[in-house]
């Protein structure tokens, strides 16, 4: 099996950084007005139809895997939970409500958890059970088994050294602890001139792991793996959703980053359907 620790992208930490400090504007204005920033799980995973109902489609998806991994995860009150790559803070505050769990959030991005810190002022009654911090995955600032879960979606691919994120998180979890996760995985080594370029260079990552050989490193960590979703369709009509809704970006000084994203994203679905990009979800036990 490859050695993605041996192997890192050839992205740090601090260019994600700036790319996700920059950026958040920018996604606000077509993926999510919320700041939320993943993808969604769709009842039939075919390609997209046109019009407003995309959006709708699109947004509905994205609960859809919220809805999901909490069904497996089991998280309930009396969880201490950690969000790997919480971004704005969004679904940590959903999970929170969801649940009545405490849940902290960790974002390499200042600007993302000053958007979550300053979101806290809106829901006074889940605040005292929330709270966020600027740190990476691959030091987290947290005591040994501290935590009963660790959730984390739509950013271990971002990570150059992801055997590290998968030790902290593993470290951080309470014997038992559960650990529920999606993430990017490329199926095969061996990837396209345009894959390299408007997939993985324009995303700032690249990763070693396919939908299997995650599963490796998860056993390596020491975990024991529950349960594994190839979820790449739903990746691929997530977007075909996101093309459209991009090419439909109303702010006029932003039209030409617009029409570059749109037609990237079409390339994403290329990507996944030439077997070049997938995603995947894993719940695993410590
Ligand atoms: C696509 S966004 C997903 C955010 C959030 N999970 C969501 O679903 O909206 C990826 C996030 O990963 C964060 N990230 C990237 N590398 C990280 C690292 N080493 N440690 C912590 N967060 C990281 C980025 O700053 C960004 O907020």
């Amino acid at each position: 099996m490859p050695n993605p620790s041996r192997n890192p992208s050839r992205f740090s930490e601090r260019e994600t950084e700036e790319y996700y400090d920059a950026e958040d504007a920018l996604y606000r204005s077509f993926w999510d007005a919320e700041g939320s920033l993943h993808w969604g799980v769709f009842n039939s995973p075919e390609e997209p139809g046109s019009g407003p109902a995309v959006r709708e489609d699109f947004l509905a998806a994205c609960s859809r895997l919220n809805d999901i991994m909490l069904e497996n995860s089991g998280i309930d009150s009396s969880a201490r939970v950690l969000d790997l790559g919480c971004g704005n803070g969004n679904t940590a505050t959903w999970l929170c409500r969801a649940t009545g769990a405490h849940v902290t959030g960790i974002d390499l991005s200042g600007v993302r958890i000053a958007n979550a810190i300053e979101s806290l002022g809106g829901v006074p009654d889940l605040a005292p059970r929330m709270e966020f911090h600027k740190a990476s995955a691959t030091e987290l600032p947290f005591a040994d088994g501290v935590f009963s879960h660790v959730w984390s979606q739509a950013t271990i691919y971002h990570i150059p050294d992801k055997i590290k994120t998968l030790a902290e998180a593993y470290r951080v979890l309470q014997p038992g602890g559960v650990m529920v996760f999606d993430d990017l995985t490329k199926p095969k080594p061996d990837i396209s001139e345009e894959a390299r370029t408007f997939v993985y260079d324009r995303l700032l990552f690249d990763t070693d792991f396919s939908f299997y050989s995650y599963m490796d490193a998860l056993r390596e960590t020491g975990f024991r793996v529950l349960e594994a979703r190839d979820l790449s369709a739903h990746l691929a009509r997530s977007y075909s959703c996101l093309s459209q809704m991009a090419a439909a970006g109303s702010d006029p000084e932003r039209r030409e980053r617009f029409a570059a994203l749109s037609d990237a994203y079409l390339k994403m679905v290329r990507a996944v359907h030439n077997e070049e990009l997938g995603w995947a979800q894993y719940l695993c036990v410590k």
